[in-house]
């Protein structure tokens, strides 16, 4: 067969294949090796050129790089078609179903938390943050909780280093904060504390208060009680009952705790409030003078109140919790609740 009827030959062969390439009946890369590969058709054609005359190489060779150009551009374009349509077909499955894309949602101590705030912004209160790390001076010494006071007993302490401790409570912000600023105040002072008490469903090493304080003058314990009240009609409703206990703190004279009826509805209300149906949910009183005396207020001027609200047991109250544990693992099937 002259050179010629073979590049004629694999001409049509090629037609052939390439229709078939076009309806997936033949692979790409098997096609491609067949004409373009190392031993490949086309490959042949150049080994024959020796063995024709010198006159006619020219020219049979300008024949065969055409054919080799022509079939590496056909099969170029299809394979870049296939590539195309392939890609289309795995990126855009109409038929599967949408990605579910899970929205967070706000832990519940940050949602009581907020909602206290709200509450007392509406009667003049604003926010300040004091440090969790703090100095004994600050969290007792100032409060009027002198050292071996029997007192720091009741709040078990983690010392970072002498004198340098993890808040016990946001009482200690009371102190920055008078320090810094002047009367009449009204601020709310949120955030974490610190107690090394063993755990348990009821209790954990840290925990949450809001600390309230009122400085002005002639400031009565009825105002304390007045505003303690609204708040618990607020937040609860106003159908909610409350209940005023003597107590003590050495930053405050005379002291009391405030303990709200939940009732005996469920099983967790029975565990939370120890069967009782009440729960104490902060403490308060009026500022001991000797708080005032630390940060050079004038006594004979000022007075006023204090409180601070335990956030865990509020949270655990109203949203049926009976392990303040799940407050801190974190778990999004317990938090996925909170929508
Ligand atoms: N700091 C007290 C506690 O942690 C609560 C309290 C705050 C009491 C302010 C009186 C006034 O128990």
């Amino acid at each position: 067969m002259s050179l010629i009827d073979e590049i004629s030959k694999i001409k049509s062969i090629f037609k052939s294949d390439l229709d078939l390439l076009k309806e997936n009946k033949l692979n790409q890369d098997e096609v491609k090796y067949k004409y373009l590969g190392r031993k490949g058709l086309v490959s042949k054609l150049y080994s024959k050129l020796s063995s024709i005359d010198n006159k006619e190489k020219p020219k049979a060779g300008k024949i065969i790089n055409e054919l080799k150009l022509d079939i590496s551009n056909k099969l170029n374009t299809l394979f870049s078609e296939n590539n195309v349509s392939q890609n289309h077909a795995t990126k855009l499955d109409h038929s599967l179903p949408g990605l579910r894309l899970n929205n967070g949602s706000i832990h519940p101590l940050t949602l009581i938390i907020n909602e206290i705030k709200d509450i007392f912004s509406k009667i003049g209160f604003s926010n300040v943050y004091g440090s969790e790390i703090d100095t004994d001076y600050y969290n007792f010494e100032a409060l009027n909780i002198p050292k071996h006071h029997p007192a720091r007993d009741m709040q078990d302490t983690f010392y970072i280093e002498k004198d340098i401790l993890l808040r016990t409570h946001t009482s200690s912000s009371q102190v920055h904060f008078m320090e810094n600023n002047n009367p009449p105040i009204r601020v709310l002072s949120p955030g974490r504390v610190y107690r090394n008490e063993d755990i348990s469903v009821r209790s954990y090493c840290l925990f949450h208060q809001i600390e309230g304080l009122y400085v002005d003058k002639n400031v009565t314990f009825s105002d304390l009680k007045g505003t303690l009240e609204y708040f618990a009609k607020e937040f609860f409703g106003p159908k909610i009952k409350i209940r005023f206990r003597p107590s003590y703190f050495p930053f405050t004279e005379p002291s009391a705790e405030m303990d709200v009826y939940w009732g005996l509805n469920s099983e967790s209300d029975y565990r939370i409030t120890k069967g009782t149906g009440w729960l104490e949910i902060l403490g308060c009183g009026m500022v001991n003078p000797k708080v005032f005396k630390s940060v050079n207020y004038d006594v004979k001027k000022w007075n006023g109140y204090a409180f601070g609200l335990g956030i865990e047991r509020i949270a655990m109250l109203k949203y049926g919790i009976d392990d303040i544990r799940l407050l801190y693992e974190g778990d999004i099937n317990f938090l996925g609740q909170f929508k």
